[in-house]
């Protein structure tokens, strides 16, 4: 007698999305006049031209990343249809969390209700949110999880160095959330993380705390045109290779949804696919770069307002400092 056959392992698939943002939104016309303030000379045009930014949300004093993604993952479980307490793991990306320890997840996870599910944040600058969901997908392949939470929620204002133009007018505010779980159809179809830590020192906040003081400095800094050149190339390389994972050609992803930094990052790495700007989900005009947050604050967008449908194909993709990239393919 044949051994009978095992059944086929668990699939991870989105249940529902949430958001959160800061109710402050400063477009670039305030924002202009706020550096002026500073003597920091910069332009509505400048803005507009080189990244497509036209407004940010920025989290008002005493609004920390917690609170952030406590929002959005409350918005999360609503869609699904999900208790908090039904979760057993929850994953929380982020490069500003309001404290070293206890973890934003943990912080969240209090909040929340959702006593005894595994809860970690996990650091991996912009590509944070694209890390943490390959980590939830595989934890649910493997049947220790079912349910997840996982966010991607960051303030970055408070990282900002406000005499930099540079990179000051880039970054806003937000969290964004997924409730992945265990299915039997997809689902995530395939994932990738990569990472190259020789290539760290183009985007980095340096400091960090010793004997009771910060040390070093704590603001963002960036080499602009090396991390833009390095994206374009490794967001083509890694769609290439979780698209060739499933079987799939560029053409058969509907929706692509990278981290939103630049939107003439996003045109570049859409042509280099062979896919029309009409295809990639962009938001880098309203949010600007919310670095872990920007790719679940995009997916949410996108379903709620009706572009991102069930049974549709939707590539998501993180890319920023570390320098670390990755992308997950999914079936919706
Ligand atoms: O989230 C992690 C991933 N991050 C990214 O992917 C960001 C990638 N990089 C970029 O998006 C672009 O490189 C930037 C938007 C950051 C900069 O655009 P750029 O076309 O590479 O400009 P640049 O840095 O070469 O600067 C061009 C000029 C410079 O002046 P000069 O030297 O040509 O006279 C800058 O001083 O623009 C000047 N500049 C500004 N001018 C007005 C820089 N920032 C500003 C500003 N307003 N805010």
């Amino acid at each position: 007698m044949p051994e009978p056959l095992s059944p086929a392992p668990p699939i991870a698939r989105v249940a529902g999305t949430g958001s959160a943002l800061p109710e402050r939104v400063v477009s670039n016309a305030e924002l202009v006049r706020e550096l002026a303030a500073r003597n920091v000379e910069t332009s509505d045009e400048w803005i507009v031209s080189r990244t497509g930014i036209r407004q940010r949300h920025l989290a008002a004093h005493g609004v920390g990343t917690v609170d952030l993604a406590e929002g959005a993952a409350r918005a999360a479980l609503n869609a699904a249809g999900a208790k908090a307490s039904s979760v057993d793991l929850l994953i929380v990306a982020t490069s500003t969390p309001d404290q070293v320890f206890p973890s934003t997840a943990c912080s969240v996870q209090a909040r929340l209700g959702a006593a005894g599910a595994a809860a970690f944040d996990i650091q991996a600058a912009c590509s944070g949110f694209v890390y943490a969901m390959s980590l939830a997908d595989a934890l649910i392949r493997t049947g220790s999880h079912r349910r997840a939470l996982v966010i991607g929620a960051e303030v970055y204002s408070r990282i900002l160095d406000w005499n930099d133009r540079s990179t000051c007018v880039l970054f806003g505010d937000g969290a964004g959330a997924v409730v992945l779980e265990a299915g039997t159809s997809p689902g995530i179809l395939a994932s990738r993380m990569h990472a190259d830590g020789a290539r760290g020192s183009i985007l980095t906040v340096a400091g960090r705390f010793n004997q009771g003081s910060a040390v070093g400095d704590p603001f963002l800094r960036m080499d602009g045109k090396a991390v833009f050149k390095l994206a374009v190339d490794v967001l083509e390389s890694s769609a290439r290779e979780v698209l060739a994972l499933a079987d799939l050609a560029p053409e058969q992803v509907d929706w692509l949804i990278p981290h939103q930094a630049n939107v003439r990052i996003l045109a570049a790495s859409a042509k280099r696919l062979g896919l029309p700007l009409e295809r990639v989900v962009v938001t880098v005009d309203r949010h600007g770069n919310t670095s872990a947050a920007s790719v679940p604050l995009a997916l949410d967008l996108a379903r709620s307002d009706g572009r991102v449908r069930p049974g549709q194909t939707v590539l998501l993709q993180g890319v920023g400092g570390g320098f670390t990239w990755g992308s997950v393919l999914l079936r919706m």
